[in-house]
């Protein structure tokens, strides 16, 4: 075990960001019931997944990882799922081809429920409420009794989690992902907007590659399972620690901790205190973890969460995952990849282009514009080109639905348009169309790297 580490350590440390239970008994009863029930994901999973990291820390892969700000009870369903699992395999598949490059696949579902505040209170009119702190913690309505914290939704959290994990096993395993129906993917109203035309184009390049291999007597049973089905990931905040800590278990093979209740967990922005802890719980898990890095964080101090996070320099382990907002990534970004390829650490380099992105739309309501978004991306890719080194990925928050939370894009969605669709519980997600489009310029940016060579190409479709 890792020094004086237990998944109950973090108790000992200062914690930010926790809900203030009001029965301390029935919290108690929650934990031990979370305690008892099965894994959600399995300790050789995380592996394979670190693995995957390792190769793009490395240089040789990239990283998406997306899905909503906050996963809700209320909003819980097979069509969404499916609607955000399909984005997510056809961004996939743009930059894999566009960009020559595999792409490890990872979606902020199936158990991102608890949210860090900037305020512990909101006020609307002359009420002031406790903040909504995500779905496994208190309810969404404007309330006092909603606002109360409640353990018994941990379990719902939890049951919810399990449903989600097992229908994306089926899509991932069950043909859903098989590359032959590239174009199935594309139905729905992503059919009649702008970015119709290039994903066709895509998809019948994919359609040829196939049509190669049948040709040369790989198809039917004979063709790859890598063609036919994808690995998927899930990923999650590590922030509601009691349920984190209940749902961490001892691996028989190694004799490792893993938090079983996602393969990949990251520490948010709020909470990465180098004596925190949220900081000393992650320390001692073993999957595959991740650090956003805001403006406010010090090269220096980054080097010592590094030295905490990831003693054994291990690729694969630590993804950083950089939110600076547009306009910081040259001033704030820069010296921390710098500083970082100066001190030989491997890493995953990441980009969150949302959340220093988040702007008050003039119609009142949460938002970001897709231009900024890409601006900060482009800005990610241009520090990487300079410094030398890998941009390793994307994280985003998006849907596969046809909503209407941020701005701009190919459709041109203005300030008006927000109230027609504005449907998350925290904040605002790109939606399918943008998203789409979004992965068509990291191609394009990708393709200015080149990682990749035409002949990668297809190598990488078959290595996924
Ligand atoms: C988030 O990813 O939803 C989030 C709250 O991000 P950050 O910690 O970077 O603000
Ligand atoms: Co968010």
């Amino acid at each position: 075990m890792k020094n004086n580490w237990s998944p109950d350590s973090w108790r000992n440390k200062p914690a930010q960001q926790l809900p203030d239970y009001p029965d301390m008994d029935a919290l108690k009863a929650a934990e031990q019931r979370v305690t008892g029930l099965p894994p959600l994901v399995f300790a050789g999973e995380a592996r394979n997944l670190k693995r995957k990291l390792a190769d793009v820390a490395m240089g040789k892969s990239f990283l998406l990882q997306g899905g909503d700000c906050a996963e809700s009870f209320a909003e819980f369903g097979a069509d969404k799922i499916r609607d955000t699992f399909r984005v997510l395999l056809q961004m996939s598949v743009v930059m894999t081809f566009g960009g020559s490059i595999p792409v490890v696949k990872m979606g902020r579902m199936a158990g991102q429920f608890a949210k860090p505040r900037s305020s512990d209170t909101e006020t609307q009119g002359d009420v002031t409420l406790p903040s909504y702190r995500g779905d496994n913690v208190n309810g969404f309505d404007f309330t006092a009794e909603a606002r109360i914290p409640d353990p018994e939704r941990m379990i719902q959290g939890y049951y919810q989690s399990a449903a989600t994990l097992n229908l994306l096993r089926a899509f991932a395993h069950g043909g859903y992902a098989d590359l032959n129906r590239v174009h199935g993917w594309n139905l729905d109203f992503v059919n009649d907007s702008p970015l119709t035309e290039r994903y066709e184009q895509l998809a019948a390049e994919i359609d040829k590659s196939l049509a190669f291999m049948s040709a040369c007597g790989i198809s039917g049973d004979k063709t790859p399972e890598l063609v036919r089905q994808t690995d998927f990931y899930t990923c999650h905040e590590a922030l509601l620690l009691p349920y984190e800590e209940a749902m961490t278990r001892i691996d028989s093979t190694t004799g490792g901790w893993y938090d079983t209740s996602a393969h990949f967990l990251w520490i948010g922005a709020r909470t990465h205190q180098l004596d925190g802890a949220q900081i000393e719980f992650v320390r001692g898990i073993e999957n595959p973890i991740g650090l956003k890095c805001s403006p406010a964080l010090e090269p220096d101090t980054l080097i010592r969460l590094i030295d905490i996070l990831n003693p054994a320099n291990e690729p694969g382990r630590l993804t950083l995952i950089s939110r600076m907002g547009h306009e910081n990534v040259e001033e704030k970004f820069a010296p921390l990849v710098r500083k970082v390829k100066e001190e030989g650490r491997h890493v995953v380099w990441s980009c969150d282009p949302m959340h220093g992105n988040t702007i008050k739309s003039s119609s009142g309501y949460k938002t970001r514009q897709f231009d900024d978004v890409m601006g900060e991306i482009k800005g990610f890719f241009a520090v990487h080109r300079a410094e030398g080194t890998h941009p390793g990925g994307i994280h985003l928050e998006l849907t596969g639905q046809n909503v209407t939370e941020c701005t701009g894009g190919a459709e041109k969605l203005s300030d008006d348009d927000l109230s027609a669709r504005y449907h998350t519980v925290c904040d605002p997600r790109l939606n399918a169309n943008q998203a789409l489009e979004l992965a068509f310029l990291v191609a394009d940016e990708l393709k200015v790297m080149d990682i990749g060579n035409p002949l990668k190409a297809l190598q990488a479709a078959a290595a996924e």
